[in-house]
């Protein structure tokens, strides 16, 4: 198999990994812990904390293939190109996880829980529903886009 193959597989592959979690958590966990009277806060802190150690490796397999396919096609010109926003915006999604996941989510481990779980939940499903949705439109632009759609 030729390393581009193996790279967009691997991409690919990863993406569903962490996308598909995020949609689960987003979808089920959090609706579900919302409506778990003083519990819920629990069921998603133990659920995240196994996600997050699965997907410390899925996001960097991302980047790492999507920097392999960037260099050996010598794409990089398309992330000034705004016909590639798609490009841009996987950057950028890809930036913000690493930074949640390697940065701001063990600062936030150090502190106390919080004085009210149930507006907790309620902003924490809000920034999940704004993460899935900024990582399905960039998702469906990115097939889109690299099987010659133009934007
Ligand atoms: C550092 C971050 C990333 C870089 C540098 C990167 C780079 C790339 C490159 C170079 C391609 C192939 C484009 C082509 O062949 O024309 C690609 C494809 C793709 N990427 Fe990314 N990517 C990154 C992150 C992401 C993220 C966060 C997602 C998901 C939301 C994503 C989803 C996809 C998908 C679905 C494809 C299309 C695969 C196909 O249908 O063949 N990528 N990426």
């Amino acid at each position: 198999m030729d390393d581009l193959v193996l790279a967009r597989a691997l991409h690919v592959l990863g993406v569903i990994h962490w996308i598909g979690g995020l949609a689960f958590v987003t979808l089920v966990v959090l609706p579900l812990s919302r409506s778990e009277a003083g519990g819920g806060l629990v069921l998603f802190q133990a659920v995240e904390r196994r996600f997050s150690t699965q997907v410390r490796l899925s996001v960097p397999l991302v980047g790492a293939t999507g920097f392999w396919m960037t260099w050996r096609l010598d794409l990089w010109a398309r992330f000034a190109d705004t016909e590639y926003w798609w490009m841009g915006a996987m950057l950028g999604l890809w930036l913000l996880f690493m930074l949640l996941l390697f940065v701001i989510e063990p600062l936030m481990a150090r502190r106390a829980g919080p004085d009210d779980p149930t507006a907790a939940i309620r902003r924490l499903l809000l920034a999940h529903r704004v993460l899935l949705a900024a990582a399905a439109a960039t998702a469906l632009g990115a097939v889109a886009g690299t099987h010659g759609f133009s934007f």
